[in-house]
């Protein structure tokens, strides 16, 4: 049994990105393993959100959680904000972490470039946060999409750094997973880059089935192949990888073929992916809106995780701090 941990920012509704990058994986390992999944509530935190919204937020996120089947029997599903001990060891892990190897990162920089008024010391430090969220469990596997590679790098990093000082094998090297061994990415339908939710291009799990179409309709194509079996074009190829994820594969064969003689009609792929992903969110979208008012269901499934992570958190806590050489009078 291995253990497992993921995550992720309650900064607005989760979108497809997050479902195919990060949850699908997780909802299958829950059966089998020892899973951790937590709400990023203090990651979110970089970003400034209002205290009303803040909590609002968190609530949204959480009952979409288990409305996507995150089993709060099987999986351990809390707030990090209710884990003091992750704190504990992100403080721990900073006095080895490198101003230098933080100003690196490309999403560090990528935040600088986009938000220069708003460089704020928890953007610089959010790759260690993010190693002590899976380091405090002492996680083997994280599920996660193709953007948090570089994070996940830095927490292996963290962890060998660690090991190597303390002369200790203590901690386990995380590594990202994916079923499908790649990690994914899920495209925006805008033409390039990915779908998220600072990019404003996501497709929602709360979405109705008239926003959701009006979205799929709208996405960047372009004047159509004009030769026999040509390379895709790369907008056309972000409709293909949403296919894939959504649709059957017989769909996809289909419409690729039908690129491939040149004489597809973009207007009938969009209709059926907006078909497809309407039949896939659906049942999710009807969960949300039940969960969302069952304020004691949440209430328990919080205090029930918060208990639990902290059980495994403080068993880390105590024993790092031993490492280091803390020792009571
Ligand atoms: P966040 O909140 O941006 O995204 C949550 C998860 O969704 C995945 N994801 C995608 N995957 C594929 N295609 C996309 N377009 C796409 N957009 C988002 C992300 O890869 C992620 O797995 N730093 C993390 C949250 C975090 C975390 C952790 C994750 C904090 N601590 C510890 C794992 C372990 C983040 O901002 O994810």
């Amino acid at each position: 049994m291995e253990t497992v941990v993921s995550g992720i920012r309650p900064t607005g509704n989760l979108h497809l990105g997050n479902y195919f990058g990060a949850m699908k994986n997780f909802i299958k390992m829950q059966n089998e393993n020892n899973c951790f999944f937590f709400i990023a509530d203090y990651h979110s935190l970089t970003t400034h959100p209002t205290p009303g919204d803040l909590h609002g937020s968190v609530k949204q996120v959480l009952a979409e959680y288990l409305a996507c089947g995150l089993d709060p029997e099987k999986a351990t599903i809390y707030l990090q904000s209710d884990v003091p001990e992750v704190i504990e060891l992100y403080l721990l892990l900073t006095m080895n972490a490198y101003v230098g190897e933080l100003e690196r990162t490309t999403s560090f920089k990528d935040k600088v470039r986009k938000n220069p008024e708003n460089v704020n010391a928890g953007l610089l430090t959010y790759p260690v946060l993010m190693a002590a969220d899976i380091l405090i469990h002492n996680a083997a596997k994280v599920p996660v999409g193709k953007d948090q590679e570089q994070n996940l790098e830095m927490a292996r990093k963290f962890a060998r750094r660690f090991n190597n000082m303390y002369k200790q094998e203590y901690f386990v090297e995380p590594q990202p997973f994916n079923f499908g061994e790649n990690l994914i990415k899920i495209p925006g339908l805008d033409g390039t880059g990915k779908m998220g939710k600072s990019e404003g291009n996501g497709i929602f799990l709360i979405d109705d089935e008239k926003a959701l179409k009006k979205k799929v309709m709208r996405a960047v194509t372009d004047s159509g192949p004009t030769e026999m079996n040509s390379e895709i074009a790369e907008p056309i190829q972000n409709l293909f990888t949403i296919m894939d994820v959504v649709s059957e594969k017989s769909t996809l064969d289909f419409f690729k073929e039908k690129y491939a003689n040149c004489d597809i009609r973009y207007g009938d792929l969009k209709k059926q992916i907006a078909e497809d992903i309407n039949l896939f969110i659906s049942p999710i979208r009807e969960k949300i809106n039940d969960i969302k008012s069952n304020d004691e269901y949440l209430r328990k499934v919080a205090l029930m995780g918060a208990e639990k992570a902290r059980e495994s958190a403080s068993k880390t806590i105590k024993e790092v701090r031993k490492i280091i050489g803390f020792r009571p009078f």
